[in-house]
Formats: structure tokens, C-alpha cells, sequence
């Protein structure tokens, strides 16, 4: 159907600060992308993991050009994609650069392997997930990356990490199931509450 609304050019209106704070309100799992070989790694925090299709296994992370992690992408092209557990929230601030931690030294503390596509891999996530870049899309301050998934591991945790209105919220299948069962809504148990 033609309008005359398709041929008016609509000028974009929102601020950077306004859709900064319209997006506080989405929840987003929390994930850490590991990139690079043996000692030559790093690694940042994310939200913005997606599923792009099952058939093939693939999916979607959108990553800042300015980060640490993004040379290491181009290079080797490959990456891990790990999903916390509730209880890693050491690991999520470690990969997010905010303790001036760099390189290899956000590594320490937890256990990793190497996965077949030479990323190293979280043991005790939710899941680890062994990419190859596939596609990179770059538009403005960051890119997205389609990755093709080339193996997987999973934990029987239920209890994962989520990240709203600028918090870390941990997400217990168990626990809040008796919830979501009262309201029929998921329902999130915030970590400065416990
Ligand atoms: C909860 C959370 C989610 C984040 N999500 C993203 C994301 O999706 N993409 C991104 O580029 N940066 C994201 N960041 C920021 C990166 O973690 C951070 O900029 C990066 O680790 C800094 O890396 P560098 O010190 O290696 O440059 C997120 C940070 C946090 C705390």
C-alpha cells in the first residue's frame, strides 16, 4: 500500500542519551567473547548476543572497533561466546575493563580450554559456544559479527546472568519458576537485594 507517509522524509530525533536510557529498560544475558591464541588473548563483557538462525548454527554480537578484543577478532578470526552462570558476576566485571585489567590478565581466576577454533572457553558457564567469523558487518562506533557455531558445551546450571537497568540480576530457572508460575511472567532476583 503506498502513503504519503513512505514518501516524507523522517528526520531521526532521539538522542544519543535518550535511547541510551530507552535501552536500559531491555535485559540482556551476559556473556563473555574471548578472542585470540595461547597467551596473545582477551577478551569483553557483553549483552548483546543473539541467536541470527538454528539451521545453520549461527549468531550475532555486536562489538565495539575501540575495544581490545576487536584486533584479535579481525586476526584470528574466531571467538568464543561464554554464558555466565548467576554466581560469575567476577568474571562479567573482569572482561569489562573496568579494573584496568588487560589481555591475558582478565583470564585469571577461572578455568578455560581451548576450543577447536583456537578461542579459549569458559569451563563452568551456562555454555560455551566455539565461533568462527562468518561475516562483519561495521556500521558506526562498533561491528556486528555473524559468527558460525563449530561446537558447543553446556553446564546443567539453571541459574544464569542477566543485566538490567544497569545491574547485574541473577536468574534462577528453580527459584523463580514457583514465581513465574504465581504471575505467569518471568520474574529476575536482583543481586543487591540478596
Ligand atoms: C553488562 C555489560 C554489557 C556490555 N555489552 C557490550 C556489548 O554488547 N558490546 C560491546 O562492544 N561492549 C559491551 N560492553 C562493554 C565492554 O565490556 C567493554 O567496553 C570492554 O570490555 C572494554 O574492553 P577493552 O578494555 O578491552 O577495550 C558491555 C559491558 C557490560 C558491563
Amino acid at each position: 500500500m503506498t502513503t504519503a507517509v513512505q514518501d516524507t522524509a523522517i528526520e531521526p530525533s532521539a538522542s544519543p542519551a535518550k535511547f541510551r536510557a530507552a535501552m536500559r529498560h531491555l535485559t540482556g544475558g551476559v556473556c563473555v567473547i574471548t578472542v585470540g591464541r595461547e597467551l596473545d588473548i582477551s577478551g569483553m563483557t557483553v549483552t548483546s548476543v543473539a541467536s541470527l538462525a538454528i539451521d545453520p548454527p549461527t549468531l550475532i554480537v555486536s562489538i565495539n572497533r575501540q575495544s581490545s578484543s576487536w584486533p584479535l577478532l579481525q586476526r584470528y578470526r574466531s571467538f568464543g561466546v561464554n554464558i555466565l552462570t548467576a554466581d560469575q558476576v567476577d568474571i562479567a566485571e573482569r572482561f569489562s575493563g573496568g579494573n584496568g585489567l588487560q589481555g591475558i590478565d582478565r583470564f585469571s581466576g577461572a578455568e578455560w580450554v581451548s576450543g577447536v577454533s583456537g578461542a579459549p572457553l569458559l569451563v563452568g558457564g551456562l555454555a560455551a559456544i566455539d565461533c568462527k567469523v562468518d561475516e562483519i558487518v561495521e556500521r558506526h562506533s562498533h561491528a556486528v559479527v555473524i559468527g558460525r557455531v563449530l561446537n558447543l558445551q553446556q553446564s546443567a546450571c539453571k541459574a544464569g546472568l542477566a543485566y538490567w537497568q544497569g545491574r547485574y540480576v541473577a536468574i534462577d530457572r528453580d527459584e523463580d519458576a514457583v514465581r513465574l508460575a504465581e504471575v505467569s511472567l518471568p520474574t529476575a532476583r536482583a543481586l543487591w537485594e540478596i
